[in-house]
């Protein structure tokens, strides 16, 4: 299903990591006008192709999110991918970093999904696309207020899916592992870059794969969750005790 081709679509977070990454891949399956927003227009990237409109955009600022549904009226879909995470556990982390980050993947993910439910609705058969994470299924206790604020945004996903099942627009969940962006700076681990990540998303959402686990290891951790959740709870308690 050629589901980005001739398309409209707007991209938060789009300066740099999975954002950025999905800026090229989404050019490349042939989309029309990309509007790819970001904080700080200065950090985004060169972008040499006349398809790309960059605009600025805080997704926990009212105002400017007021101001771009006034202006990308034309969106069919809408890629929710800006995101934050601060390190710390629940009992000892810093509550003023759980806060940001609930405030920008929880709320401002929200504020982003109610500005534009009606513009996607208008344009029907449209599309959401929200990066959550594999987190959101079971949490890992050293990004304990990240995982939360996953957890609830993957609610809060599954709920305006069913809200906007009957008015043509289709919601879907990516629920990545660890990719290697900024965000994993500075951890050891063995992960897929964000370009390969982009490729796999888009092409899970042209199959129609509605939860995506878009790399190897989410695959992993997801079949363990579906096979019992406490296996991966298991999993994420011996990566904790590992990390300590
Ligand atoms: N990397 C992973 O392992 C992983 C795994 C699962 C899910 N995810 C999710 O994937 C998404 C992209 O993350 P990434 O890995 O690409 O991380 P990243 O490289 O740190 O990029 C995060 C992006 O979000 C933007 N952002 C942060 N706060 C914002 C705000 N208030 N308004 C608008 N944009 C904001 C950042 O903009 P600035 O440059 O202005 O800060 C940046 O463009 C996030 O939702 C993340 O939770 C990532």
């Amino acid at each position: 299903m050629q589901v980005f081709k001739d398309k409209t679509i707007l991209v938060t977070g789009a300066n740099r990591g999975i954002g950025k990454s999905l800026v090229s891949a989404l050019l490349n399956h042939g989309a029309t006008k990309i509007y790819a927003t970001c904080r700080n227009l200065k950090s985004m990237p060169l972008l040499a192709d006349d398809r790309i409109v960059p605009l600025q955009l805080d997704i926990t600022d009212d105002e400017q999110i007021a101001q771009i549904a006034n202006v990308a009226l034309d969106t069919e879909i809408l890629i929710n991918n800006a995101g934050t995470l601060n390190p710390g556990n629940m009992l000892q982390g810093e509550l003023l970093g759980m806060e940001h980050d609930l405030a920008v993947n929880y709320f401002g993910t929200i504020k982003m999904m109610r500005a534009f439910a009606p513009i996607l609705v208008k344009n029907r058969p449209s599309t959401m696309i929200n990066i959550v994470s594999i987190t959101a299924y079971s949490p890992l206790p050293s990004i304990a207020g990240y995982a939360a604020s996953k957890a609830a945004l993957y609610s809060a996903t599954l709920s305006v899916r069913i809200e906007l099942a009957k008015d043509g627009v289709t919601v879907y969940a990516v629920n990545p592992g660890a990719i290697d962006t900024d965000m994993n700076k500075g951890s050891d681990w063995e992960m897929p870059d964000p370009d390969t990540t982009a490729v796999k998303i888009l092409d899970y959402v042209s199959a129609g794969k509605l939860d995506i686990v878009p790399d190897d290891m989410g695959q992993g951790m997801y079949a363990a969750w579906r096979e019992d959740p406490e296996k991966l709870s298991k999993m994420f308690s011996d990566l904790y005790y590992l990390e300590k």
